[in-house]
């Protein structure tokens, strides 16, 4: 018998502290209205001194469980996918095992950047219907706060990002034609993984982390944002058709389009280009910032509780980020 893979669970977490636009001219050369103009935010979420990646991750985790009416003993696998770990080793899904307590179940962290949740989406559905796992939990979960130049040097990157975490179990069914995931396709296109990156600490430098490096300000996050951008409004579209031509799927059958939340004109720009009317759209950047991998699973878990999808209907999923990757993902709600 043939098994498709399902969303049974959805949750998120993001810190308490709201960070405005306002609060981010304390602190740079910046204004409201340069932020809101070109990115669309108005407000992002940053961790309170000592909150973890990995509570982030454990409190989409209980909501996601929660929300399946699931156990961690339920679980047989987790895949996590950030930039920004909680140590350079191990990965971040290891602490989150230890705050679960999740026995010995694996845990993996995938680096695939602002595409990272949907190159779990994919592994994990291969290993549900290979019939290896019966239930992997996968989430996406970024502290960009303490890892930013929140100076004026900084500013282009810096008041783009947010922090948080999202999860979605998924696990397998026999029904064929029901609800479940139809399609995902991820691409990378490691030429271009200088245009966006933080480039120390480095294993490819002679010691891994100098005080040169901090003094040029090599520890943070480089963007060629215009470059990123124009890719960004390329690949999108391009991986979003190629995803739903994959599951036979026409774009406008498609319900609800959720998108990354790297800035709200790329957004606009994909939905303008493909024509897909603002009803069938949600984005949350205005609120929460970049959350990079964490900003799809957030996404989808925002539309699910505010009520916006309804049992049969069909969502895609598509994202773009350092790497440079890029990806789509076509499913049946319900
Ligand atoms: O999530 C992963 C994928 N990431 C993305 O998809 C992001 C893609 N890129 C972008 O969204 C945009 O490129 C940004 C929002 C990052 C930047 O917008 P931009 O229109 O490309 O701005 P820019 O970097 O070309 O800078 C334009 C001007 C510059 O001033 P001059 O040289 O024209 O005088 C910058 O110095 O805006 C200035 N600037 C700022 N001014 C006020 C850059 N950042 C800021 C700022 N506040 N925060």
């Amino acid at each position: 018998m043939s098994l498709r893979s399902r969303i049974t669970g959805t949750g998120m977490c993001v810190p308490d502290r709201v960070v405005t636009n306002a609060d981010l001219v304390e602190m740079m050369d910046t204004t409201d209205e340069w932020i809101q103009q070109r990115t669309g935010i108005r407000e992002r979420r940053w961790v309170e001194d000592g909150q973890k990646p990995s509570d982030l991750a454990f409190g989409a985790t209980r909501a996601a469980l929660e929300n399946a009416d699931l156990e961690i003993s339920d679980i047989d696998c987790i895949l996590l996918s950030t930039l920004s770990g909680e140590h350079d080793f191990p990965g971040t899904s290891f602490f989150l095992h230890e705050k679960i307590d999740a026995g010995d179940i694996p845990c993996i962290d995938l680096r695939a950047q602002c595409s990272g949740f949907l190159f779990g989406l994919q592994m994990a559905d291969a290993l549900v219907v290979s019939g290896r796992h019966r239930r992997v939990l996968v989430l996406g979960c970024e502290v960009h706060s303490t890892g930013l130049d929140k100076t004026t040097a900084g500013r282009d990157v810096s008041v783009i990002f947010g922090d948080g975490a999202g999860a979605v179990i998924l696990e397998g069914t026999d029904a064929a034609d029901g609800p479940g995931l139809l399609e995902v396709r991820v691409h990378s296109e490691g030429k271009h993984a200088r245009r966006l990156w933080t480039e120390a600490p480095s294993s490819a430098a002679p010691v891994r982390l100098t005080h040169e490096m901090i003094d040029d300000r090599r520890i943070y996050p480089f963007m060629d944002g215009r470059f990123v951008f124009k890719h960004a409004v390329t690949r999108m579209p391009e991986v979003l058709l190629e995803t739903l031509n994959a599951a036979s799927v026409k774009l406008d059958e498609v319900d609800l389009f959720l998108f990354h939340q790297a800035n709200l004109r790329i957004n606009e720009f994909v939905a303008q280009k493909l024509e897909i009317p603002e009803s069938k759209l949600v984005n949350n950047i205005q609120r929460l910032g970049n959350c990079s991998a964490a900003a799809l699973p957030i996404l989808l878990d925002e539309a699910a509780r505010e009520g916006r999808l309804e049992a049969g209907q069909l969502v895609s999923l598509t994202a773009f980020g350092s790497g440079f990757t890029w990806g789509s993902a076509i499913l049946r709600w319900g």
